[in-house]
């Protein structure tokens, strides 16, 4: 999925940097005597990549859609059955639409004689989506699919339709005219499966209150840099996967997202909520990636975490996410930094 901030991009230097830590720090265990924790995952890579080393899993994020996909991307294993997997999928995709509540309040046949014309999908697809995602909710409420299935269908449906949004990248506004991918027919294409540890655990909570209760060896922290909110630019991934028919607002429908402010794009809240993350982490070593432009200063990101330990930094350039070249002249990359911090008596 094309999301801010993912780091499908570099997941090798994180990688990298990140073994360099432990090896520096003499650590002697193996990947699967480890709990890695990845508490703003997105989209999973990060968890996936470590999964896929060996280490135990802790992955988490506020977002639905995101728990959604990372669910099935890191606790499903072993428990799924490839084939019959392929044969929902297979059925899923035949379905024939269903003008549901995102055909009606997303596509522009769906949306006519309303306040608001919308376009962010062809009708086509808006109907697609509505179909197969009646059609997992009703399977899951009559016992043809257990949980992990059911997990699997939904991520693999969110990611699917994703690619035929017809928006620069984000929801935050769709285009005034179908752009070319969006046009196509949606194909509903499976999420892949992965192998690893048994124990892994997803969650989906505000992260400075699930710190309090969770513990590991390693903590890789990802939050957003600048001011803007995921809930409202992934708006429709989370209405598409709770499916729960929300009062929608404005030009570009908008759900109520309230519960999902994140603090850590809050100019005057992100500091003391790093901080207070930093200070509550019951966690060995301790990785945060930002970038140079982000809210909180880099003098700032080593004041707070220098105080625990022993403190250092990698550093990338980076790539601008795609949406924002469009819109304002900035420069083509970003440097990424990647601080890290090996705390004292742990
Ligand atoms: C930079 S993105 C993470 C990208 C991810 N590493 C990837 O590669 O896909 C930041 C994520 O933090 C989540 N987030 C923001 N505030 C949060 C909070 N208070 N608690 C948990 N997750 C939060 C957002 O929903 C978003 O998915």
């Amino acid at each position: 999925m094309n999301y801010i901030g993912s780091k499908y991009s570099i997941i090798g230097f994180l990688e990298k940097s990140i073994e360099t830590t432990l090896e520096k720090s003499g650590e002697k265990r193996k990947p699967s005597e480890m709990i890695f924790a990845d508490l703003f995952a997105g989209t999973g890579v990060v968890s996936g990549s470590f999964k896929e080393k060996g280490y135990s899993i802790i992955a988490n994020d506020i977002q639905y859609y995101s728990y959604v996909i990372t669910k099935h991307m890191i606790e499903n294993n072993g428990n799924l059955d490839r084939e019959r997997c392929e044969k929902l999928i297979a059925e899923l995709d035949a379905l024939e639409g269903v003008e549901g509540f995102i055909y009606k309040n997303y596509s522009f046949e769906g949306t006519e004689g309303q306040e608001h014309r919308r376009m962010y999908f062809t009708d086509y697809n808006a109907k697609k989506c509505d179909a197969i995602r009646i059609a997992i909710e009703e399977k899951h409420i009559q016992g043809e699919i257990n949980d992990n299935e059911y997990f699997f269908l939904l991520g693999s449906l969110i990611n699917s339709i994703d690619k035929y949004a017809n928006t620069a990248s984000v929801y935050g506004a769709f285009l005034k005219q179908i752009k070319r991918s969006a046009l196509k027919e949606m194909k509903l294409a499976p999420l892949p499966i992965m192998h690893g540890q048994v124990e892994c655990k997803v969650y989906n909570e505000d992260i400075s209150e699930l710190i309090k209760r969770v513990s590991g060896d390693i903590l890789y922290l990802d939050p957003p840099y600048n001011t803007r909110q995921y809930c409202s630019n992934y708006h429709l991934l989370e209405t598409i996967a709770r499916y729960d028919n929300p009062v929608i607002k404005g030009k570009t429908g908008l759900r109520d997202y309230r519960e999902q402010k994140s603090v850590f794009c809050e100019r005057g809240k992100v500091e003391k909520a790093f901080a207070d993350l930093i200070k509550n982490a019951d966690f060995k070593y301790i990785f945060l990636s930002y970038n140079n432009e982000g809210l909180m200063s880099f003098d700032t990101i080593e004041r707070i975490m220098k105080k625990y330990g022993k403190y250092r930094v990698y550093m990338q350039q980076h790539h601008r996410f795609k949406a924002d070249n469009a819109r304002e002249a900035k420069a083509d990359s970003t440097i990424e930094y990647l601080h890290c911090l090996v705390k004292d008596n742990k």
